[in-house]
């Protein structure tokens, strides 16, 4: 047991997935800190079988279980509001991890309250994001909480290590054959890091996807749908009216199925190296651009402006793990009233991995066709272009005048 200066851990609250590590870690934190392990499964759309768990868990030590159904919140609370910035980190990116780890760590806080634990832990590795993004949200929640890292204590170092270590403490581990990627997935996308994929040059094999087809594959026929926005969210998918988490799924189905949304990125993590993983988000794709085209129609140019210039320092917010920061917090008050006024309807094509606007509508657009168009019209006189042009041009002019100056007074 740790001999610790430290207070004594009572109880501790893992984020359990009922995989090798977590299975392990349950065992662990009982040997080194002697303390209760309660359970914790986030349901955040993995797609995994959830209630098997339960059992799992028991069997491998913790004294209870508890399991969130977090898909509605995730989607409506985290997701749209990140869509709605238009986040991308390092012009790639889609941030589908990242936005999954501040609502687990909220829920598992919850679980620290209702059973009075002292403590929190994780599987995450002290080389990557997740371990920063868990924890910062953590100690924002509860700013006494202990934090119990097992992968940046425990001197177990390779995947031999740890079914040494559940062999010896008869921990249930279904042997499943190693997986060649770190696979992380959940409503808004899938994750591939490791193995192969280490080598930057090599290009994944087909069988890795989980969510989509490739393009190759797709349908040599076109599928169209139709999204409604309110508020600057979709609400609607063709016509039909859907819970944010159902109407995600059910895109992340369409357009996985014409191979969109997969992406190889070259990332910089937080703690400094470059990584490369793989990602397939094909409903979050579909709703970047779709929202786009209802914002081009009913977003002023100058408020557009005003939040696009703030989405790369969001999207670096959400990745570096600050989502309950009060700067994430203000900043959504922007991009929230910024986008209060995409309401409207877009017509997309989705084809073999692309997916391509194929009209838009709005109650509530800004685009005039009397002043937009090409043919004669009445409200606009082009006469008055010619005073703009040339009060806009006067500092080029002024400068293009001076700079004939300056060469000549250096002869
Ligand atoms: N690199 C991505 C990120 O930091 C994905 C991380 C995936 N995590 C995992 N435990 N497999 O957001």
């Amino acid at each position: 047991m740790k001999n610790k200066v430290e207070k004594k851990v009572k109880r501790a609250v893992l984020a359990y997935s009922g995989g090798l590590d977590t299975s392990v870690i349950i065992q662990w934190l009982k040997e080194e800190y002697g303390c209760d392990v309660v359970a914790y499964v986030a349901d955040v759309g993995q797609g995994a079988e959830i209630k098997p768990l339960k059992k799992k868990a028991l069997k491998s030590g913790a004294s209870k279980v508890f399991i969130k159904d977090l898909k509605e919140e995730f989607v409506r609370d985290f997701v749209f509001p990140m869509l709605r910035a238009g986040a991308i980190y390092e012009g790639n990116y889609m941030l589908g991890t990242a936005i999954a780890r501040p609502i687990i760590a909220k829920a598992q806080m919850e679980v620290v309250r209702a059973t009075r634990a002292d403590a929190v832990s994780h599987g995450a590795t002290g080389k990557g994001n997740d371990q920063v993004r868990f924890e910062l949200a953590c100690y924002s929640i509860d700013p006494h909480i202990k934090v119990i890292a097992p992968w940046r204590e425990w001197d177990l170092k390779s995947r031999s290590d740890l079914l040494r270590y559940a062999k010896k403490h008869k921990i249930d581990v279904t042997v499943s054959k190693k997986k060649p990627y770190s696979i992380d997935r959940n409503l808004l996308h899938t994750s591939f890091e490791g193995g192969i994929l280490e080598d930057t040059w090599k290009t994944p094999k087909e069988d890795m996807f989980l969510m989509t087809v490739s393009p190759e594959k797709a349908p040599n026929r076109p599928t169209y749908i139709e999204l409604d926005y309110e508020n600057g969210d979709p609400v609607r998918l063709n016509g039909k009216k859907m819970t944010p988490a159902k109407l995600l799924a059910k895109l992340n189905d369409i357009a996985g199925r014409n191979g969109i949304g997969r992406a190889d990125c070259v990332e910089s993590r937080v703690v400094g190296m470059k990584s490369r993983g793989i990602y397939e988000t094909p409903g979050g794709t579909v709703l970047h651009e779709a929202r786009r085209a209802v914002e081009a129609l009913t977003m002023d140019r100058e408020v557009m402006k005003v939040r696009d210039g703030v989405m790369a320092r969001y999207a670096e917010l959400v990745y570096y793990g600050y989502w309950f920061a009060p700067e994430r917090v203000a900043l959504q008050k922007l991009v929230d009233e910024a986008t209060s006024c995409v309401h409207g309807t877009v017509k997309l094509k989705l084809y073999k991995g692309n997916v391509i606007i194929a009209g838009r509508k709005s109650d509530n657009s800004l685009y005039h066709p009397d002043f937009a168009t090409f043919e004669e019209d009445t409200v606009y006189d082009q006469r008055d272009a010619e005073g703009f042009i040339k009060i806009s041009a006067l500092r080029l002019k002024i400068r293009s005048m001076m700079e004939t100056q300056w060469k000549g007074s250096k002869k």
